[in-house]
């Protein structure tokens, strides 16, 4: 069985085909992508408008693309699954839209998928993909949750920010030291070249003794950090600057990683799940899985490229909704997306 995913949520055009035997695990077949980040970068941020006219412009050309390097045709495709929600409204219509089309005049089903459901199920596409129950800690540019994931569909929230995400820390900080958007993997690398210690920044809610999060502050002291440092906060080259960046990346890493272990530790699994942006990041993974060989803890990640927004993610999680009887894929045309929806709220009977 073939199931086609398509994912436009943000400023990602993906599209990935998926095979879902009788038997066994999906397999992903064939994936394209393509990433608006250059044409968003002149502007610091992501333009919805010009997010939903690209993804306009990328979604059929990563299609053909899709198909002829499965070797297969549109008509031999059996589910075509889509990003629902949570997103940008317009950036998901194009993405809806294509695929109810596609859907109705190949006569085949349509799935609307949750972006998170599908980052948090990525981990399945490797080599070494993990056994239910697990906690997920999903770190994206929109999201920064810790949930309790029981099996397809059995998502339980345990904590999540209250203000910015992860990845929006590393980004806003990033931009105050005058790197390109997104600013998260270019901190990162910077970060290698600097000292963790130089500057004492909050580690917001580290004690709070529940799962939640908050970054603003730290946005803050690193605001006003620049500001004390000066020129060399944002110069290229700087010393401070790259202990700057090595400091904000430990704050980040220190309260994520402690709430990891805290849910496992309170919920008594043995297994992590890490997926979205901030998943790829070298220094938290480092952390985790120092703390996870020590708490005898497995922890899982999504291959590199699966990490960031995709199109396989989708497909997968399209395929198993279907494997575990969860999916209402449907004929008629639904363009109804979901700009704001909570992964807790998708039932089993799903979307
Ligand atoms: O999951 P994603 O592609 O999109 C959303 O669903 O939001 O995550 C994008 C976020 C951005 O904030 C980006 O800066 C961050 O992930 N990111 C990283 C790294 N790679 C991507 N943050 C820190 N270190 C990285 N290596
Ligand atoms: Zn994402």
């Amino acid at each position: 069985m073939l199931i086609l995913g398509i994912e436009s949520s943000c400023d990602e055009t993906g599209v990935a085909l998926v095979d879902l035997p009788a038997e066994g695990m999906p397999r992903l077949r064939a994936q394209a992508l393509h990433s608006q980040i250059e044409m968003h970068r002149a502007y610091g941020g992501v333009v919805p408008e010009l997010a939903s006219r690209d993804h306009i412009r990328r979604v059929l050309p990563l299609t053909r693309e899709v198909m002829a390097s499965a070797g297969q045709s549109l008509a031999d495709v059996d589910v075509v699954a889509y990003t629902r929600g949570p997103g940008l409204a317009g950036a998901l219509l194009v993405g809806s839209g294509v695929a109810c089309a596609l859907a109705a005049a190949l006569g085949k089903p349509v799935m609307g998928i949750h972006h998170l459901e599908g980052h948090l199920l990525s981990p399945f596409l490797s080599e070494d993909p993990p056994q239910f129950p697990f906690i997920a800690l999903l770190v994206s540019g929109g999201h920064t949750q810790l949930m309790r994931v029981d099996g397809v569909g059995r998502y339980q929230l345990l904590g999540e920010t209250i203000d910015d995400a992860a990845g929006e820390a590393f980004d806003k900080s990033a931009k105050l030291m005058g790197l390109p958007y997104p600013g998260g993997p270019g901190l990162s690398r910077l970060a290698e070249q600097g000292n963790a210690a130089a500057y004492k920044l909050p580690r917001p809610l580290l004690h709070s003794g529940d799962l939640d999060f908050s970054f603003a502050g730290l946005k803050t002291a690193v605001l006003t950090q620049c500001k004390k440092i000066g020129e060399a906060a944002h110069t290229e080259g700087a010393a401070e600057r790259a202990d700057l960046a090595a400091s904000t990346q430990a704050a980040i890493v220190e309260v994520l990683t402690k709430k990891a272990m805290t849910a496992l530790q309170q919920t008594g699994l043995q297994r992590l799940v890490v997926a979205g942006g901030v998943g790829a990041n070298h220094e938290l993974r480092r952390q985790l899985n120092a703390l996870c060989a020590h708490a005898g803890v497995r922890v899982h990640y999504p291959e590199l490229h699966l990490c960031t927004d995709n199109g396989a993610m989708i497909a997968l999680a399209g395929a198993m909704r279907w494997q575990a009887g969860l999916a209402r894929p449907m004929l008629r045309a639904d363009f109804q997306v979901r700009p704001r929806w909570d992964l807790a709220a998708v039932q089993a009977d799903g979307p």
